[in-house]
């Protein structure tokens, strides 16, 4: 049967574990120049109908890496829905390549390549999750902690497709999982509830970053506009402003709280210099992560 990766929660525990495991060994052969084709003459095909600059650098690189080929679409190349059916678009893409990426702004748009491709189809970000983003998180957790589990993450900032992405991770390891942000932008309740019922971890909400931050492992933060939400970007800096993670919050946070951010970073919004560039900041140990985890996540659909 074709696997996908629309959301962690399609994958158990133990293959996020063979996944992570993956990436480790394929990381310590790009470490030691050593080479084994896994996917050659495999393609990927690539579809963004948004910018990126990770996702799109690190799974053609990992492509190549692995002995096969990528093919970029962008916005332009690309109406997802507008010129021909989804359905009709997942099935010719089956005939021509081995995996499709795309990065959509409906999440639902993904969910129906997924259901009509009878290729793996990975979500490289959707309005609504980011699994690449946090399974490669996941993967830079167990460098930095040797563990993915019983650590307290405190997300400030905005409840959005990168914190439902901690979510789902939450309902395979047990994890303490917060969230500050402004009224009005938690996340999405079915999904907290959800995560909830699973019982695995425990998830909090509030308005107030100073409430939720003592003792974390991890403080991570996002951009306060995502992508799409440009237009909203005055009133979220005003609404936001409360929510930056500078020295005072990371002083509150404890002295053993390593910084986590995606990237893109907005400097001098929901972060400051001084914690971005500094020594408890592991922002780009996240970014290369993403090439070994996606690496591993394109071998394990392809075994
Ligand atoms: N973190 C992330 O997905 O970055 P890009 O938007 O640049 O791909
Ligand atoms: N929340 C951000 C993540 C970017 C990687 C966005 O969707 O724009």
């Amino acid at each position: 049967m074709t696997r996908n990766l629309v959301n962690i929660a399609d994958f158990s525990k133990v293959e996020i574990n063979e996944i992570l495991n993956i990436a480790s060994q394929l990381k310590n052969e790009v470490k030691h120049n050593v080479k084994h084709h896994h996917l050659e003459n495999k393609t990927l095909i690539m579809l963004f109908e948004k910018p990126s600059a990770r996702t799109r650098i690190s799974f053609e690189t990992g492509m190549c890496q692995l002995g096969g080929n990528a093919i970029f679409l962008g916005p332009n190349d690309l109406a997802l829905g507008k010129r021909e059916s989804i359905e009709d678009l997942a099935r010719v893409l089956s005939r021509y390549n081995d995996i499709i990426m795309a990065r959509v702004f409906d999440h639902d748009h993904i969910v129906k390549l997924a259901k009509f491709s009878t290729i793996p189809v990975i979500n490289g970000l959707t309005n609504y999750n980011h699994p690449c983003q946090i399974l490669s998180d996941g993967f830079t957790i167990l460098e930095k902690f040797g563990k993915l589990e019983n650590l307290k993450i405190s997300f400030i900032g905005d409840g959005n497709n990168v914190f439902h992405s901690w979510l789902y991770m939450g309902q395979r390891f047990p994890l303490n999982i917060n969230i500050a942000c402004p009224k009005g932008y938690e996340p999405n309740k079915n999904l907290v509830k959800k995560t909830e019922e699973i019982g695995i971890s425990t998830v909090k909400i509030s308005n107030d970053p100073y409430e939720i931050i003592s003792d974390s492992d991890i403080v991570y933060t996002d951009v306060w506009a995502s992508m799409g939400q440009e237009k909203e970007s005055m009133i979220r800096t005003n609404k936001f402003s409360p929510f930056q993670v500078n020295e005072r919050l990371m002083k509150a946070a404890g002295s053993n709280s390593y910084f986590f951010h995606c990237l893109p970073a907005h400097r001098g919004k929901e972060v400051t210099d001084e914690i971005i560039d500094g020594e408890k900041s592991v922002v780009f140990d996240q970014a290369e992560n993403r090439l070994h985890v996606q690496k591993a996540i394109m071998v394990f659909l392809m075994k």
